[in-house]
């Protein structure tokens, strides 16, 4: 039986319909990006990077893959505009596809700051612990970052990596002048890099600054390999260590920078790691947080930014900070009040805000 609707205002039914095609567009757009999923994970832009226009059994020959899904996926790849199909008209197994021009470097070249692939497998990675979430949000448990796998940990590492290798030396340290001239100046300095991840952060300083040592700290041991293997290729393994730490437990040994990029908020007791850090510091050091440029206050709708980092916290950063007990559960939308309060609770003496020109990312400076 179909019940009846209740009579709405015509400005209730314009909102109505706009809810509608706004739904359809998410979901339209969710399985696209679930299908870049498949595309990277299965090396199909690889595949298709050499430039030339194949067919559906060639993708399937070069990738290793079914020549039946090929072709649809290829078809899906065209309808979404991602490849161009040189003659839509031929039959199925005769049209050819590419990918045109710009779409590799955003697709297969992870070096580009335009890469995004990776962000594909960071939101994947959700599809592997939905009956964890729904049960986490019954009984206000966690979901642990382990547990969201290989595609959270690299999915994560590679969308970070360009921004960190291509931005942290050139733009972001520059534009603080005086943690710069100390990374360049004698003694040395020691850096520890916290919730470094897969450790592209510390390799990143250690590249930049010829004469620094890196400390990465991660609570979770597979980031942990991941960051000795990264550092070892990119030639920076002596001058780089990581080790599997809860940084609440971090020694104080002196250290003149300690930097935290995008991780305070996935901690379950910031405010015990930042007291920890604290002591940890040579005299003149200070811990650097890099977090979200979220808006300063909560505006309700609002733009592309927020928007993003609230659903990825409702689905991924909230959960893995509730897997602990007593989590403090602060969320993707780390707010800079936020960040100031927690800094005042483990005693920071000073925060400020730094002139580093992101768009992603605000640069604290926590002074003790
Ligand atoms: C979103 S990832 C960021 C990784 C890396 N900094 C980057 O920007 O790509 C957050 C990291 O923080 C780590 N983490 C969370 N809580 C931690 C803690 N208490 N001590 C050390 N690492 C922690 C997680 O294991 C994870 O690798």
């Amino acid at each position: 039986m179909i019940t009846a609707q209740p009579a709405i205002s015509e400005e209730e039914g314009a909102r109505r319909d706009a809810l509608a095609g706004h739904l359809f567009e998410s979901a339209q757009r969710t399985a696209e990006m679930l299908n870049v999923y498949l595309g990277e994970r299965l090396g199909l832009y690889r595949a298709l990077s050499a430039g030339d226009r194949i067919t559906p059994a060639e993708l399937g020959r070069r990738a290793g893959i079914d020549r039946r899904y090929a072709r649809e996926w290829l078809e899906q790849q065209a309808s979404a505009g991602v490849v161009t199909v040189e003659d839509a008209g031929l039959s199925a197994e005769e049209r050819r596809f590419r990918l045109p021009g710009g779409h590799a470097e955003v697709l297969v070249n992870p070096d580009s700051t335009s890469y995004l692939a990776g962000l594909a497998r960071l939101v994947g990675s959700v599809a592997g612990v939905l009956p964890e979430l729904l049960s986490a949000y019954r009984t206000g448990g966690g979901v642990p970052w382990s547990a969201y796998g290989a595609d959270a940990r690299e999915g994560q590492a590679v969308t970070n990596r360009p921004l960190f290798l291509s931005e942290l030396g050139t733009s972001w340290f520059p534009a603080m002048p005086e943690l710069h001239a100390r990374l360049q100046a004698d003694p040395p300095a020691r850096i520890a890099d916290i919730g470094c991840g897969a450790g592209w952060s510390s390799i990143a300083m250690a590249r930049a600054y010829p004469k620094v040592q890196v400390e990465g700290f991660d609570s979770d041991e597979e980031s942990v390999l991941l960051a000795q293997t990264n550092a070892a290729d990119s030639g920076v393994a002596f001058r780089t260590s990581f080790e599997q730490r809860d940084a609440a437990g971090l020694h104080p040994a002196g250290y003149d920078l300690i930097t935290i990029f995008e991780a305070l908020h996935d901690m379950s007791r910031p405010t015990d790691v930042l007291h920890a850090l604290r002591r940890a510091l040579a005299p003149g050091g200070s811990v650097l947080v890099v977090d979200e440029r979220v808006h300063d206050q909560f505006l309700g709708q609002t733009d592309e930014l927020d928007r993003f980092m609230y659903a990825i916290s409702t689905l991924m950063c909230l959960p893995a900070s509730m897997a602990e007990d007593n989590s403090e559960a602060l969320g993707t939308v780390l707010r800079p009040e936020t960040v100031r309060r927690l800094a005042a609770e483990a005693g920071f003496a000073r925060v400020e805000v730094e002139p580093v020109e992101s768009p992603l990312f605000r640069f604290y400076r926590l002074l003790p």
